[in-house]
């Protein structure tokens, strides 16, 4: 299928607000979450099929990965200067100009929740039940960043400078989210906006970028290159009319870009190796299924995922919990998007490396509860692992693995327990799964991480509920999170107002 004819075959869904979330919190700031689609309504699950019918067919014609064309170098100062100049009229607009553009690019992004799903599964291999929330999320973000733009208008005896050009680079484990959540960010502060999305998620980046388009973001002012980040990525990240660069990805991409250009002024939401400790106080069975979804959602592939339990006291020394997690995980049905029944889907490539160890080698004194297989020739396809007898300071301990693979480690006390969490370098998220407050009040006083959950998976945010953003090597010059009330005061400047004559 040719992005063209993406367009229009799959209705809307017959849609309800399915979250059970309360009402917003935030009352004045303008904005609702968008609710997933509902799979219990059955033309729901007649669109899903439909999509994933879809995506069968990519599947097999492998026409996902086909010809991207790649930005050529001649063409890639044009973008720079043309993005540059683009910038002046789209940063003198009043940010409730930038936000009435902002509310129909989310809605674009809701009408064309269909083919992004498809495209990111065929793509990616994210199962529909994660690319459905990950379609919400970004028009949230379309929607919420609309309205902090018109506040931007309204501060008392000051203005704000938008930054002439940022530069976007996004993941591939969010394809549409995070690129989605940067670009519109950076619109709405007013600055013009090159993005370069994942090699291996171009097509993800386009679809969501063209919706961009179709709803009235000018093509000056929001500009696609597909290049290589060692190559014509590094260029681009060097040149000095670039003021901000947006990255979600490794520390050491965020290393790397450093090396291009030692002031780069870098945003970036790196790395993580997440923990979720549980109590003897806990529910054991809800921490089981909440550490198994956070562990492997989309294969693991999250910054936000856990990678660790770290089991205290007499959870520890027990088989219930690890009983309870050995079903849990033995459970899921590993396969291809395109199989409804699929619960876990493939990693992005063949495993290799660091992750291919991760799957495959244990360290001194560690033991499977569960070992994963592979599970076809590709390479890609894993079923879920859980080592058990993690020892602190070990490879496993402070590794991040980007993939199907959760550690068990133990603890003698719940303080003991968040030493563990604090000797490792990131600090994205974090969970406690405990019913005694004083339990959750010591934890959420010691932990260092960016982004705390209680009695619930640590991944997901939520836009507005829960600004994403993390703290130690899981951030690069950030300091404000994403979907968060702050985020686009640092795509700008402040300075007094002159007083009206
Ligand atoms: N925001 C995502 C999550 O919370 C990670 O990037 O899972």
């Amino acid at each position: 299928a040719s992005l063209a004819a993406l367009d229009t075959s799959i209705p809307a869904p017959n849609r309800r607000q399915d979250r059970t979330l309360p009402e917003p919190a935030h009352p004045g700031s303008g904005f609702t979450n968008t609710p997933d689609t509902d799979p219990s309504l059955p033309a729901n699950r007649a669109w899903g099929r439909a999509i994933l019918e879809r995506v069968a067919t990519s599947e097999l014609g492998n026409d996902v990965v086909a010809a991207t064309t790649l930005t050529r170098a001649e063409d890639l100062e044009d973008t720079i200067a043309g993005a540059v100049a683009a910038a002046s009229s789209w940063g003198s607009l009043t940010g409730a100009e930038r936000a009435a553009v902002l509310h129909r690019a989310g809605d674009a992004l809701e009408a064309r929740r269909a083919d992004l799903m498809e495209v990111m599964a065929a793509e990616t291999g994210k199962t529909l039940d994660q690319a459905d929330p990950e379609i919400s999320e970004a028009v949230d973000f379309a929607h919420y960043y609309a309205e902090r733009a018109r506040e931007l208008d309204d501060v008392d005896g000051a203005s704000f400078s938008p930054v002439r050009l940022t530069v976007v680079t996004p993941p591939w484990n969010f394809p549409v989210a995070i690129p989605a959540g940067s670009t519109l960010a950076a619109l709405a502060a007013g600055s013009s906006v090159i993005i370069k999305p994942a090699s291996q998620a171009r097509r993800s980046g386009s679809v969501m970028i063209e919706a961009l388009w179709a709803a009235g973001v000018p093509r000056e002012v929001l500009r696609l290159v597909q290049v290589d980040e060692r190559d014509l990525g590094r260029r681009l990240i060097s040149d000095p009319r670039v003021d901000r660069v947006i990255l979600t990805g490794g520390y050491e991409t965020a290393e790397l870009f450093r090396s291009f250009r030692t002031d780069l002024p870098l945003l970036a939401e790196t790395s993580g190796k997440n923990a979720i400790i549980v109590t003897p106080s806990a529910d054991l069975d809800l921490a089981a299924k909440d550490v198994a979804q956070s562990a492997f959602g989309h294969a693991g592939q999250k910054c936000s995922a856990a990678s660790l339990v770290i089991l205290v006291g007499s959870v520890g020394t027990s088989q219930r919990f690890r009983n309870q997690l050995l079903d849990a995980v033995t459970s899921l049905s590993v396969g291809y998007p395109s199989d409804p029944s699929t619960q876990m889907g493939p990693v992005i490539e063949p495993a290799a490396g660091k992750l291919l160890d991760g799957l495959t080698k244990l360290g001194d004194g560690e033991s499977w509860l569960v070992e994963p297989q592979r599970l076809d020739d590709s390479g890609r396809l894993w079923s879920p692992g859980v080592r058990d007898g993690v020892k602190r300071g070990s490879t496993y301990h402070l590794t991040e693995y980007f993939g199907p693979i959760l550690g068990i480690m133990t603890a003698p006390t719940l303080e003991d327990a968040i030493v563990l969490q604090n000797d490792i370098d990131y600090g994205l998220t974090s969970g406690i799964h405990s019913l005694d407050s004083r339990e959750i009040a010591t934890w959420i006083d010691g932990v260092q991480a960016g982004n705390l959950y209680v009695n619930r998976g640590i991944t997901g945010a939520i836009v507005q509920r829960q600004p994403f953003g993390g703290w130690k090597k899981s951030a690069v010059g950030a300091g404000t999170k994403a979907g968060g009330p702050n985020y686009l005061v640092g795509l700008g400047t402040w300075s007094p107002r002159e007083s009206a004559a």
